[in-house]
């Protein structure tokens, strides 16, 4: 397929398998999935949206129930009519009630902490499963308040729920995050868990992990041999991983973001994610175990803060009161649910360093926020400049403006204008030696021009069947936390911020451009990225 874009680059997709459609993959064993927390957001924006769409893709078995569990009290009917107009809402067209994945929704009130509703809970299980011919596989997701995960899963054991690991029937638990509140916390949770789970019936999701671009940072890396060479501290200058978004505390988060800011919602797992995947070494496999090993080493290598250290390296951020097309924006302090005095970061820049051989002495800078001036994802990598200033000379000889010499880059697009880019100078026609910038640009929509499966679906079927290498282990949600709590301990110690510093939908506050090093270093505009990629 030729898909020629508009800005002349054409991209074209030798496909290695032909031209058949893939054979469907497919969660084979007849299953139960539990969903604590069923009458939640997460349920209705994601979980039964990507189980439809599942579905329809023909990856869920024959034989299964969705079995929807929270405190309201509502019966199988009411639960099934909310999700089917929630599923129409989200699909965009109207879903039938006798649609199979509203046939297979079951309710059952309780809380998951009353050893009781657990009780009644089993026994509904059990119900479903011998009126479905379920042979008791279950998968249960805890889509709940974090403090709530040890004990579910403790009422879960004891109420029989659990089977053994690696026996003819499967139990698993996907755990959504924050998975802690700093190591300490962490580690306490892995250990109440893992007495009655085994690490294997674990399922920690990171939602970035489903994202088929953030797969691809792999694919790219070691599916190619022409990169993986540049990928280091020889010719690597700085690396860029930013996340960015325009959403401030909309859908009530104001509450739940005031206990945890930007950097426990979004660097500790995502951007600890991200910075995993672009500075792995290759696994030995592509299997579960191995990625998993090489990701821990990373995050290992990331070297905890000082408060000297945090005060150097880090710059955070919290957006103020602002205005848009005339309307006044409000300031996060003046969002529901946020103490009006509060100190939570919006936005954090973070400059770090992975002490490995291939790494030794490259900036990592990793930046996040809510309500900056895009929504945008990305990891861009810069490269060093020539070695020479060899066209610099010819410029000046010949009597034009001499250009500096620049460096190449190559970005990831996570979102929006999933894709890849390379830039890199090019002689611009003409009888002078005169250098310009050209970008070399890959888009995934234009080049395979069909539907990426959503974050969710891709997680929600690994785990069905029982796949766990993109879902994250015990060892590197601790090496995470043990970077990450530095950086608190450290702003502990520092003079308290002086918030609000930043204005909405802005790159944030001025001050991180003080963890920029030398002369051409510089953060790229939120906002430019963001069109990077997109339309002309
Ligand atoms: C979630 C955070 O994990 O990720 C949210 O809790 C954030 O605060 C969201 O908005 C961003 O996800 P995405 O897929 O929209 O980049």
């Amino acid at each position: 397929m030729d898909a020629a874009a508009p800005t002349g680059v054409s991209v074209r997709v030798d496909r290695q398998n032909g031209n058949a459609a893939p054979a469907i993959v497919q969660a084979k064993d007849p299953m139960t999935i539990v969903i604590f927390g069923a009458s939640g957001d997460l349920a209705k924006r994601k979980l039964i949206p990507a189980l439809y769409q599942l579905q329809e893709g023909g990856a869920l078995p024959e034989r299964y129930a969705v079995i929807g569990s929270s405190r309201t009290a509502m019966t199988d009917e009411a639960y099934r009519d909310a999700m089917q107009q929630a599923l129409s809402e989200r699909v965009g067209k109207p879903v039938a009630a006798d649609h199979p994945v509203v046939q297979a929704l079951h309710y059952q009130a309780g809380s998951g902490d009353d050893p009781e509703a657990m009780r009644e809970l089993k026994a509904r299980i059990e119900a479903v499963e011998s009126e479905r011919q379920l042979p008791g596989n279950r998968l249960f997701y805890l889509s709940v308040a974090p403090k709530l995960f040890p004990v579910i899963v403790k009422n879960l054991a004891a109420a029989g729920l659990i089977h053994p690991p690696h026996g003819p029937v499967w139990s698993r638990v996907i755990i959504e995050k924050p998975f802690g509140h700093d190591l300490k916390s962490a580690i306490e949770l892995t250990e109440s868990v893992r007495q009655v789970l085994d690490e294997s019936q674990i399922y920690r999701i990171d939602h970035y992990l489903g994202k088929e671009t953030v797969q691809n940072i792999l694919s790219f890396r070691f599916g190619n041999a022409i990169f993986e060479p540049l990928f280091n501290h020889r010719y690597v200058d700085s690396v860029q991983i930013t996340v960015a978004e325009t959403l401030g505390m909309e859908g009530n988060r104001g509450a739940y973001y005031d206990t945890a800011g930007v950097t426990r919602d979004m660097v500790q797992n995502h951007m600890m994610q991200l910075l995993c995947l672009i500075a792995m070494e290759p696994p030995a496999a592509m299997d579960a175990r191995a990625v998993r090993d090489e990701k821990g080493k990373v995050l290992r290598a990331l070297v905890p803060m000082s408060p000297q250290d945090v005060a150097e390296n880090t710059v955070r951020g919290q957006y103020g009161v602002g205005e848009q097309d005339g309307q006044i924006v409000k300031g996060y302090r003046q969002e529901n649910g946020v103490d009006p005095h509060s100190i939570t970061e919006t936005y954090v820049a973070i400059r770090t360093k992975i002490e490995t051989w291939r790494w030794a002495g490259v900036p990592f800078l990793l930046r996040s926020g809510k309500r900056l001036s895009a929504q945008v994802s990305e990891i861009a990598l810069r490269f060093r400049r020539p070695p020479m200033l060899l066209f610099k000379e010819i410029a000046s000889r010949e009597g034009f403006e001499a250009r500096e010499p620049r460096s190449n880059w190559l970005v990831l697009r996570i979102q929006p204008h999933e894709g890849i880019s390379l830039s890199f100078a090019c002689k611009r026609p003409g009888m002078q030696m005169l250098l310009d910038d050209v970008t070399m640009d890959f888009k995934y929509g234009q080049a395979f021009q069909q539907r990426s499966p959503e974050a969710y679906e891709r997680l929600l079927l690994d785990a069905l069947r029982g796949d766990a290498s993109l879902f994250t282990r015990s060892d590197e949600v601790e090496y995470a936390w043990r970077f990450i709590s530095s950086i608190f301990d450290g702003w502990a110690e520092l003079p308290p911020p002086t918030f609000p510093n930043y204005y909405p939908f802005t790159d944030g506050p001025e001050e991180a451009t003080r963890l920029m090093l030398g002369p051409y270093a510089h953060w790229r505009g939120i906002a430019e990225a963001a069109r990077s990629g997109g339309p002309c």
